[in-house]
């Protein structure tokens, strides 16, 4: 197939190109480097560097592209920051997004693949979570990404263009070539993993007296390549809706330091420091949908596994990527 993908100089755009192209796809890579670097796009993919900002950019670089499919990872993604600049978010994750599913149904592609996000869902009333929870974002950031949600379904509805959104819960971890290397880094993983670099004296934990067995905050890691593996699955035609995208085994702060420490053999300050705005206590999600429906089986459910990777990658690239 040939894919559109925005955002593949990114993290997660970055892996699934590699992934989508080791499957024999083609891909163009559509991105303006704000939150990605130059040397994340896979060389054997065709690059587009242009603002979505710009009237008709994504639309020309669409038409000019004629893909089957487009994925659509580019996005802004600090919760925190949305809740002070929420501007940002609803401009670059909702308005660009619809841009470009404008674009889709312009030039007749067939499925659109959404990066969208548990943060949706807001606090959850039960645990694991399913795709049928109530959604009540709790930030502009989840806000935007369901509010395109919604687009897509009538779009799906009115212009027939196929879609799946999956929920990603905590993607972390590496492939051997690309990594994550976000430019301020301000999640667990790879922080700690700084520590252990020696490029950061201690990591924070942030609340130690949340409702959870050892009073920090619980999540679900889930491996970058098992995320990827989900969005080739998405591409199965005639297929449209929601999935959560998690390994259904949540692992608290202190857990993962833990981890990190036996990974890497080195040992992790830490400082404890109050709560982080907007972080709820436990999400874990139910993947048994995309499992049963997509025909998912993450091939990385161990964290000792996603940390391992994402040291590898570290360790090759301790700054990151040049660019
Ligand atoms: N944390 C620390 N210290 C750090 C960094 C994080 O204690 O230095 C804690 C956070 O407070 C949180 C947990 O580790 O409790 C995980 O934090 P991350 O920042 O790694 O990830 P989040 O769960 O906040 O965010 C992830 C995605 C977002 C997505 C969100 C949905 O990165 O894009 O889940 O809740 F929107």
């Amino acid at each position: 197939m040939n894919v559109f993908v925005t955002g593949g100089a990114g993290y997660i755009g970055s892996i699934c190109t590699e992934e989508l192209l080791n499957a024999g796809h083609s891909v163009t890579v559509y991105d303006n480097l704000t939150e990605g670097h130059r040397s994340a796009v896979d060389p054997r993919a065709t690059f587009v560097f242009a603002e979505p900002e710009v009237e008709g950019n994504i639309l020309n670089a669409v038409r000019q592209a004629k893909p089957d499919a487009i994925m659509h990872f580019a996005a802004s993604a600090q919760v925190g920051e949305s809740m002070t600049n929420p501007k940002k978010y609803f401009h670059n994750n909702l308005v660009n997004a619809l841009k470009l599913a404008d674009a889709a149904v312009e030039c007749g592609v067939k499925k659109f693949v959404f990066s969208s996000t548990c943060a949706t869902y807001g606090p959850p009333d039960r645990m694991p979570m399913t795709e049928d929870l109530p959604q009540r974002p709790i930030s502009p950031y989840g806000e935007a990404k369901l509010m395109f949600e919604k687009v897509l379904v009538w779009y799906q509805q009115l212009y027939q263009l196929d879609f799946i959104a999956f929920r990603y819960f905590n993607a972390a971890g590496a492939s051997e070539t690309f990594g994550e290397h976000h430019r301020i880094e301000t999640h667990l993983i790879p922080n700690v993993l700084m520590v252990a670099l020696g490029q950061k004296t201690h990591c924070e934990i942030f609340g130690t007296d949340y409702p959870t067995p050892d009073g920090t905050c619980i999540r679900d890691y889930i491996h970058i390549r098992d995320l990827a593996q989900a969005h080739m699955l998405g591409l199965q035609p005639g297929k449209s809706g929601f999935y959560n995208l998690g390994n259904g085994d949540g692992y608290s702060v202190r857990q993962v330091i833990d981890t990190c420490e036996k990974i890497t053999g080195k040992k992790i300050p830490t400082v404890e420091k109050p709560r982080r705005a907007g972080d709820p206590p436990r999400l874990v999600a139910s993947a048994g949908k995309a499992i049963t429906e997509l025909g998912w089986k993450p091939k990385f459910p161990k964290l000792e596994d996603i940390v391992s990777t994402a040291w590898a990658w570290h360790v090759k690239h301790p700054n990151g990527y040049p660019d």
